[in-house]
């Protein structure tokens, strides 16, 4: 769909996310031809630069980000680029971002708002008093969206009195990945799995976003954050959602939001007892990730050295509902873990009988491993006859690489998610009800671990994490994905 013509303003125009993010996104989207001509990118910021200068900083902070080649496509993407200097809590600074902004109702007006979630109030309420809002204007507000529900709720209502739900696109960028989306190609594109998706055919399904890096130059953020509030409450339960939300009945923003919100809504809320049984909450000591030693996370430059902040969570989930009930769903997350990745494994309960001379517990229970990242793809891991004269069956994949069979390019989540903004499509974006419901059901913890004042356990860096994860699943009777594997 071809777009029309707009102004894309970012707020937080010199900061980390538009560097690194955000416009080299637009340039992979000007360089594919998707920006109609008359698209521009305001950048908003505090420090008083003229363009050139501006421009400068982009050369340096945001030009090492971009993949593609960059050539002489980047004279034409800068023209694009306008900067303003402004306070953004000070709407009596607002005046030149008014007269920059072109008077034509008509045309897209995108404010994206990558600040910190307490400005995002002001910020509306700034726009409404300078007049910039139109009905064709919408806000994209970044995470973290809030710290707990009571915060949550109250940038909902601030933001609700600006701007109406339909104009408003809260970001998880993991909704904008190819894999996330093919998860739903999967279930509701193919008659296959759809049957078995439930209670009595999947014995239990594990989520995991492993990451290599640390906290980098983030402290100040994630130690007031952590891994439940950085990842957990937004990319994992959205992955969570994908995969256990009943058939929407189309791909419209609302019957999608409708099915993950009763997800989130049927999840098990924790008890005092289930809590401290079922969460792990970890912290990075010092290690070796790619064979370099790495510090603890209480040695990185600012942290503080008591800092309770966890770096990793594992909890197990269950949903309450006729599909899902006594299904566990294992869901971590971890920086500094043995590798990179972001996997969804859906496991099938075990044979009930093997008609073999092998017993049925040599028998590897089928999966179907979705991979987000680092590559794309899935594989289902079947039992198959190995070659010979007897009869003995071993585990076998059946592959699908995306890369591989979809020759196209790849768009990085944050493309897709910005033309969706500018094409005014919200089915993968959160709605606040969402967002409400997944702190509704993440506080608990966060107040038990405030009341008990316990600290997270350490791990070594360049693991998968504390040893109670392992003892988290193994109580089950199950074990990680990678603890499984087969050796050879
Ligand atoms: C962000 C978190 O939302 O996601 C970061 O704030 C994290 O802490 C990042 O590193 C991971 O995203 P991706 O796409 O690299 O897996």
């Amino acid at each position: 769909m071809a777009l029309n013509d707009f102004d894309l303003v970012l707020f937080g125009g010199s900061g980390d996310l538009s560097m690194r993010k955000l416009l080299p996104a637009m340039y992979a989207r000007h360089v594919a031809n998707d920006l109609p001509p008359g698209a521009r990118i305001i950048c908003v910021g505090r420090h008083e630069w003229t363009r050139e200068e501006f421009l400068a900083n982009v050369d340096k902070d945001s030009k090492p980000h971009i993949k593609s080649k960059i050539d002489e496509r980047w004279d034409s993407f800068a023209e694009r680029i306008l900067y303003v200097s402004l306070n953004a809590t000070d709407v009596k600074t607002y005046g030149p971002l008014v007269d920059t902004m072109r008077k034509d109702d008509t045309l897209t007006r995108v404010f994206y708002l990558a600040t910190p979630a307490h400005l995002f109030a002001k910020i509306c309420d700034n726009l409404k008093e300078a007049g910039l809002v139109t009905p064709n204007s919408r806000v994209v507000l970044e995470k973290p969206l809030g710290r707990d529900l009571a915060s949550a709720k109250q940038i909902n209502a601030e933001v609700g009195k600006v701007f109406a739900e339909s104009q408003i696109y809260r970001i998880d960028h993991y909704l904008g990945k190819e894999t996330v989306q093919n998860l739903l190609a999967l279930r509701f594109g193919n008659i296959l799995f759809e049957p078995l998706w439930r209670r009595e055919w999947i014995s239990d399904v594990q989520i995991t976003i492993a990451e290599k890096i640390g906290v980098g130059n983030r402290l100040g953020y994630y130690d007031n954050s952590g891994a439940l509030r950085d990842m957990l409450q937004n990319h994992l339960l959205q992955l969570l959602c994908i995969v256990a939300m009943e058939p929407p009945t189309s791909i419209a923003p609302d019957a999608v939001r409708d099915a993950k919100l009763q997800v989130l809504r049927s999840l098990k809320k924790f008890t005092p007892t289930t809590l401290a049984q079922n969460i792990v909450r970890g912290q990075y000591r010092a290690g070796h990730v790619d064979g370099q030693p790495v510090p603890s996370y209480r040695d990185e430059p600012d942290a503080p050295q008591h800092s309770h902040t966890e770096t990793f969570v594992a909890l197990k989930a269950e949903i309450d509902t006729w599909r899902w009930a006594g299904v566990p769903f294992y869901l971590r997350t971890g920086k500094r873990m043995a590798d990179r990745l972001a996997e969804i494994v859906v496991r099938f309960k075990p044979i009930p009988h093997s008609i073999f001379n092998q017993p049925t517990s040599s028998f590897q229970p089928n999966s179907l491993v979705i991979r987000l990242q680092p590559d794309e793809g899935l594989s289902l891991n079947l039992m198959a006859k190995t070659p010979g004269d007897s009869m003995r069956l071993k585990q076998a994949e059946l592959e699908l690489d995306f890369n591989e069979q979809f020759k196209t390019p790849r768009m990085e989540a944050y493309e897709r998610l910005l033309l969706d903004v500018l094409r005014g499509q919200l089915t993968l974006f959160m709605r606040g009800d969402e967002l409400e419901a997944a702190w509704e059901w993440v506080e608990p913890i966060l107040d038990h671990w405030e009341q008990a004042d316990s600290a997270p356990v350490p791990y070594t860096s360049g693991t998968w994490g504390p040893a109670s994860s392992s003892a988290l699943i193994g109580r089950d009777g199950l074990q990680w994905r990678e603890e499984a594997l087969p050796e050879d």
